[in-house]
């Protein structure tokens, strides 16, 4: 009897991460069946298979599952696009992209890459016309009947395509290699839509083909590993789920940076902007997960559920409130401004590569607690980290003293560490800003497997986990929250972009733009992370 699609309880991973932890506790779904997972063979379709996301992200993910043994080497793995490729070419053109993973210990690398490729067949056919989806419905049931699973076949379709063609390659889909039985997924990859309209429009495409709990609708930054962390974070310690609201903390501030511009990407970001690309999906996600109530279980519905609440609590974005900015070629002349650009046509665009707004969630919980989102591309460093700074203490027996401030380091290297006020060992009455310090590398051993975003948001696919997928009606809302706000930065008074050079920290206003959100910047020359001194402030004298 074929054992369904299912991971032991403990991983190869944990079980040598034990020795350092007093155990683990499996968090699992109120019901058991809450999640449906496929069945032992399972064929996963990838549409676009020529393309780079394919290439880049979702074979190198389905590699990824398959080398930490998380993917039965009887799956079925297809590639499927207009594209003409012999089988082994096709194969050749995926190999440069699998890697090692962090666990530096994979002998049988090279033995695995080539198994894995054989699990790859190429389908060439066209995305409007039935032909090449009959041969992949043909395809998928000889596999089924050589696998006895014809009662009850498992298929999975991974669009890895612009969104043009999401509609009619989900009809032909339907019409072609729909199984009446059994399990049928499609994952789909933003942008869903562009703003409210033609993401109902999109939506009003799909939902007569497909149900919800068929429909996978993914943002990658729902399966990095920190910010799957935030749920178990922030509601499983008491003593942040005390602290976790206006009573406590000042400000919230979301960043990302990254320190590369648009590099040949100009054309599609040009019509898109920072704001659409990683903040309107990516940043406000964390911003969901990161302020909504306590689910009453990890079933993803009430996860769901709970992020739509939070949603429709966050007040409209004040045109006021922003910063826009485009960045101009480096100050040593070595990168190009973004207007320079090749793949940028219009020498007068206007869009924006940096953004920063201010949020406000009005609900009990935060009222009154000023958000920081901000994004920008060509910018000093690659960081997405959170920032949650606490109020002041009450002064009194302390002259001057820092804020407390819980730092969530998403990526590169993933980090939690909270800044505490810490008096001077020995016989000084000093004190010092200082860290309790959760560096993964350090406090996990490179043995722990962290899988990419997308090896884990496969694998929730398989797992029918539909937790870290974004619902239809938490899309709607997103949309309805950014469109109004996207108009006014699009339309015929559109602010004019503040320039900042690449390579710089973004618009010079940024600072002040952070304290007057409620943010504190450590007096100069206290604090650095990680620490590799003490420095020493006379600011407690009375203490
Ligand atoms: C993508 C955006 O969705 O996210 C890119 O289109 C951006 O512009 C990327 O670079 C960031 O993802 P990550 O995982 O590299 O932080």
């Amino acid at each position: 009897m074929p054992t369904p699609y299912r991971r032991q309880s403990l991983s190869r991973h944990e079980q040598r991460h034990r020795r350092f932890s007093s155990g683990y506790v499996e968090q699992k779904p109120r019901t058991d069946d809450m999640y449906q997972s496929v069945g032992h063979y399972t064929t996963f379709t990838v549409f676009g298979a020529s393309g780079d996301l394919a290439k880049k992200k979702t074979f190198p993910a389905l590699f990824g599952l398959f080398r930490e043994g998380e993917l039965p080497e009887e799956t079925q793995i297809l590639g499927y696009a207009r594209s003409k490729y012999e089988q082994d070419k096709f194969r050749e053109h995926l190999r440069p992209f699998f890697k090692k993973g962090n666990t530096s210990k994979h002998p049988d690398f090279e033995a695995k890459v080539e198994k894995f490729l054989s699990m790859i067949h190429y389908v060439q056919g066209q995305y409007d016309t039935d032909e090449g989806y009959q041969k992949l419905d043909q395809i998928c049931q000889e596999y089924e009947k050589k696998h006895n699973t014809t009662d009850e076949p498992s298929r999975i379709f991974y669009l890895a395509l612009p969104p043009s063609e999401f509609t009619t390659v989900a009809k032909q889909l339907k019409k072609n290699c729909y199984p009446n039985k059994g399990i049928f997924r499609l994952v789909v990859e933003k942008p869903f839509g562009h703003d409210l309209e033609s993401a109902r429009e999109l939506q009003a495409n799909l939902a007569p083909l497909f149900t919800e709990d068929e429909l996978y609708r993914i943002d990658h930054y729902l399966g990095k590993e920190m910010v799957k962390n935030l749920l178990v974070l922030r509601f499983g310690n008491e003593l942040l789920a005390g602290s976790w609201n206006k009573n406590h903390i000042k400000s919230i501030q979301i960043s990302f940076k990254e320190s590369f511009g648009t590099q040949g990407r100009g054309g599609y970001f040009d019509t898109i902007g920072i704001v659409r690309d990683v903040m309107q999906n990516h940043l406000l996600q964390v911003l969901t997960l990161l302020t909504m109530e306590r689910p009453v279980s990890f079933d993803p519905e009430a996860v769901r559920d709970e992020k739509v609440k939070v949603l429709k609590a966050i007040d409209a974005i004040d045109h006021n409130d922003v910063i826009i900015g485009q960045y101009t070629a480096s100050e040593d002349g070595k990168e190009p401004s973004y207007l320079d650009d090749d793949t940028v046509k219009n020498k007068d665009s206007k869009a924006a590569t940096y953004c920063a707004l201010g949020l406000q969630i009005h609900n009990e919980r935060w009222e009154g607690v000023p958000i920081v989102m901000r994004a920008g591309k060509a910018l000093n460093e690659s960081k997405v980290e959170i920032r949650i700074q606490y109020k002041p203490v009450a002064k009194g027996m302390f002259e001057a003293i820092q804020r407390n401030e819980l730092v969530i380091r998403i990526q590169p290297d993933e980090a939690i560490y909270l800044k505490i006020n810490n008096k001077i060992p020995g016989i000084s009455t000093k004190t010092s800003l200082t860290d309790l310090d959760l560096t993964y590398a350090v406090r996990y051993s490179d043995d722990f497997w962290i899988p990419d975003a997308y090896e884990a948001l496969i694998r929730d696919v398989f797992l029918g986990n539909h937790s870290n997928f974004v619902r239809d009606d938490e899309l709607d809302v997103s949309w309805s929250l950014f469109t109004p706000f996207l108009e006014y930065i699009e339309g015929p008074n559109a602010p004019k972009p503040e320039l900042y050079p690449y390579g710089s920290k973004g618009p010079k206003e940024l600072r002040q733009f952070l304290s007057k959100h409620g943010y504190e910047f450590a007096d100069e020359g206290i604090y650095e992370w990680p620490v590799t001194t003490t420095k020493v402030v006379d600011v407690a004298e009375k203490l």
